[in-house]
């Protein structure tokens, strides 16, 4: 397993995780890739490592540039394990090693490791020389852990983003010019839309605190690093940190007995007549990370559950949970479904999404099967409701 060079002395020394499909409930169709770099300079450096089990690799990556031993310093601009996992076989290896990190990734990696590294807290806008290459952190609280900071090496024009501009692909294209664009920005926003979501605001202050580098290529933590289109992912970060929803409706929902099915398809006619594009999403059909890619740049969002013992179905209660998770912000919903007696779903899906504080429609409910003039009447109240 070879190494892959991005400058004369910097080289990609990551992990392929080519059977991924779970990552913390989001499905990663693609498995994907922790990407750790090795810079070569008089103080020899690995930015990032990679999940546990695929440590090994990194070591037979880096072993085919230098010792491991000789790391003299680590960077660490995240805590969670996909890519702080290989850290204690790192440190390890080389336990003279210096351990650069935001003062919060200190915190947590103590709190997750239960070890006294040679830590550095690093504060933010400080630089630090590694002979004839530097890097400078910027911190980025919350895209997406209060740790996360981004490394710049401004001698080769290289941001080390983490997480940020990630994608989940593995694949033995490092490269944004090597592989199908439209598959890596799919990927992205697919990334952004179930890992950043939430954290717009601190998104659009992470551009700011970057705008104005003159990079000319991002290395992120997962997946394909871009150079032939870094203007093209930070325009696309720019828009979805921005929450801009276009006329679009996403209709999600699960059915027992087909009613809840039927309610669906006449909300979509509603939205259709008044020329509003639909996205049908059954969760017994759809995976709820792909409905959300779907979510982040709808205006409307109509969830519909019947009742199952006086409850939801668990398909949509799970849906529920992880949505509000991601909290999208300013969407009209409605929540819909049938039932036979009690009938509570509906509004229990009422309440989660007012608690996202959508603005609602009128809940619609159907009871047992829906007639022609249920169907026609669920159809016209959408109508009405759609400016
Ligand atoms: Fe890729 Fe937040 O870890």
């Amino acid at each position: 397993m070879k190494p892959v060079q991005l400058a004369e002395s910097i080289y990609w020394v990551g992990g392929i995780d080519w059977n991924l499909r779970n990552f913390h409930g989001y499905l990663t169709q693609r498995g994907s890739t922790y990407n750790a770099y090795l810079i070569i300079d008089e103080k020899i450096t690995l930015i990032d490592t990679v999940k546990h089990y695929l440590t090994d690799e990194l070591f037979e990556r880096v072993s085919q540039v230098v010792d491991p031993a000789k790391i003299d310093y680590v960077v660490a601009n995240h805590v969670e394990m996909d890519h702080s996992g290989g850290l204690p076989a790192v440190l390890e290896k080389a336990p003279n090693a210096t351990l650069f990190t935001s003062p919060n990734g200190e915190k947590g990696l103590k709190e997750h490791f239960k070890n006294n590294w040679n830590f550095k807290a690093v504060k933010n806008g400080e630089t630090l020389s590694l002979g004839k290459h530097s890097l400078a952190f910027t911190h980025t609280p919350m895209v997406h852990w209060p740790d996360n900071m981004v490394t710049w090496c401004p001698e080769e024009k290289i941001l080390f983003s983490n997480d940020a501009f990630g994608q989940h692909i593995a694949s033995a294209e490092r490269f944004d010019d090597e592989y199908p664009l439209e598959t890596i920005l799919a990927e992205a926003m697919k990334y952004y839309a179930n890992i950043v979501l939430p954290y717009g605001a601190q998104v659009q202050k992470a551009l700011e605190a970057l705008a104005g580098l003159p990079i000319r290529l991002i290395a992120p933590s997962h997946g394909i690093a871009w150079r032939a289109h870094v203007p093209e992912i930070l325009k696309r970060y720019q828009a979805w940190s921005a929450n801009i929803t276009g006329r679009k409706a996403v209709i999600v929902y699960d059915t027992m007995w087909d009613s809840t099915a039927k309610m669906a398809a006449a909300i979509r006619s509603g939205f259709e007549e008044k020329d509003v594009p639909v996205v049908m999403a059954s969760l017994q059909h759809n995976h709820m990370s792909d409905i959300m890619t779907e979510i982040m740049t709808a205006q409307y969002v109509c969830v519909g559950s019947p009742t199952l013992n006086n409850n939801l179905l668990p398909t949509v209660a799970a849906f529920l949970t992880y949505m509000k998770g991601l909290a999208p912000k300013n969407r009209i919903g409605l929540a819909f479904g049938s039932y036979g007696w009690g009938g509570q779903s509906i509004e229990q899906v009422n309440d989660v999404l007012k608690e996202c504080g959508w603005t609602m429609m009128n809940p619609l409910k159907v009871k047992y099967i829906p007639s022609q003039d249920d169907l026609s009447s669920v159809r016209e109240t959408v109508i009405k409701a759609i400016t």
